[in-house]
């Protein structure tokens, strides 16, 4: 059976969905404090068993692992906002870190050996080079992208003296909702430019900020790389089917190659709600690269994978799930 921690946030809800849908008669078992996930995130039917559970509870995993007679963990759970990672760092490796520590020796304990953790492109720090692929140096500007780069080096040196085998993935921006509207982004505060531009259209808050439109790229505005989130989960199961054909461990961009800025995510919002979005220009914020797009042609070659959706579908699903969120 299959472990899926952080299983009632954003992406690990897509996941678990997705899963579900692609294995007729799976199950998995769901671990997640609701710290910040949404139990309503995941079906409340029998193919979910539901922990709420702390990563840092070593031996309630342990039990929960030999339990279901888990054979795989995907590891979603963990703080992902860059502020208050710099605000709280001690948290944040405790968190991050220490409970992925925790999850590691369950498993060990538990003799499960496959892992797909979710990583970020965070971890690379400041561009050097564009776009950037998997051998770019990892110098991350804060303790966010710290917390997951110690967890890779973790990874690589378990996967030297124990069974452990594994597949980062270093996601770009994730965005979008299931098609179905069922499920969707749900943060609070929300930090993420495309859920508060498709707000600011909706009204639902008073106007977005966009900060700094003097950045060194064509429109000035800062430009990142926007991946569906049922794409990133698409690459999580093929991720699994790859440590079940053979003995690897390897780290994977998840991006699609094409770069967006905010005055284009703006424009798509326009388009695609048919609201104007208040906004108003602000200050940098220190710590933003002004570029930020991957290569994502390792994932291509050994995963087979290639995002299907494009930014107009993206944002589509996006607004579609703002009008008519559940929670
Ligand atoms: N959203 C993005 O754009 C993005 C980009 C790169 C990487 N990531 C990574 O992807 C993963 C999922 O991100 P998300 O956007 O779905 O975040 P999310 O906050 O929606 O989901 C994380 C889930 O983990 C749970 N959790 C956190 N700490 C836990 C703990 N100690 N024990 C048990 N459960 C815990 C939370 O309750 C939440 O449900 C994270 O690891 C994040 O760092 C996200």
């Amino acid at each position: 059976m299959l472990l899926v921690t952080g299983a009632a946030g954003y992406i690990g809800s897509h996941f678990v969905r997705h899963y579900l849908a692609e294995n007729a008669g799976a199950a998995v078992v769901a671990v997640d404090n609701l710290s910040l996930g949404h139990r309503q995130a995941l079906p409340a039917e029998d193919k979910v068993n539901f922990y709420q559970t702390e990563l840092a509870d070593r031996e309630g995993l342990i039990e929960i692992m030999v339990k279901h007679k888990v054979s795989a963990v995907v590891h979603f759970a963990a703080r992902a906002y860059v502020g208050e990672s710099q605000q709280r760092p001690f948290f944040y490796l405790d968190n991050n870190v220490g409970g992925t520590t925790s999850l590691l020796a369950a498993m060990n304990a538990a003799g499960v050996e496959k892992l797909v953790f979710s990583s970020t492109c965070s971890s690379y720090g400041n561009p050097v080079y564009s776009p950037i692929d998997e051998k770019h140096p990892q110098n991350p500007i804060n303790t966010y992208g710290t917390s997951k780069l110690m967890v890779e080096q973790m990874l690589a040196a378990l996967a030297l003296c124990t069974p452990l085998r594994y597949v980062v993935l270093r996601y770009f921006n994730a965005a979008g909702a299931d098609d179905s509207g069922q499920i969707g982004e749900s943060h609070d505060p929300e930090t993420h430019l495309l859920p508060l531009a498709i707000q600011a259209a909706l009204g639902k808050i008073p106007q977005l900020k966009v900060f700094g439109d003097d950045y060194d790229t064509p429109d000035g505005t800062c430009v990142r790389d926007y991946i569906h989130v049922n794409d990133l989960a698409s690459a999580h199961l093929r991720a699994l089917a790859l440590l079940d054909k053979e003995k690897v461990s390897t780290a994977v961009n998840l991006g699609t190659a094409k770069g967006a800025s905010v005055k284009e995510i703006i424009n798509m919002v326009e388009l695609v709600s048919g609201a104007k979005v208040p906004h108003e220009f602000v200050e940098r914020r220190p710590g933003d690269p002004s570029y930020l797009v991957s290569d994502n042609s390792k994932a291509k070659e050994v995963l087979g994978w290639i995002p299907q959706y494009d930014l107009k579908r993206t944002v589509e699903t996006a607004v579609n799930w703002e009008r008519n969120r559940l929670y």
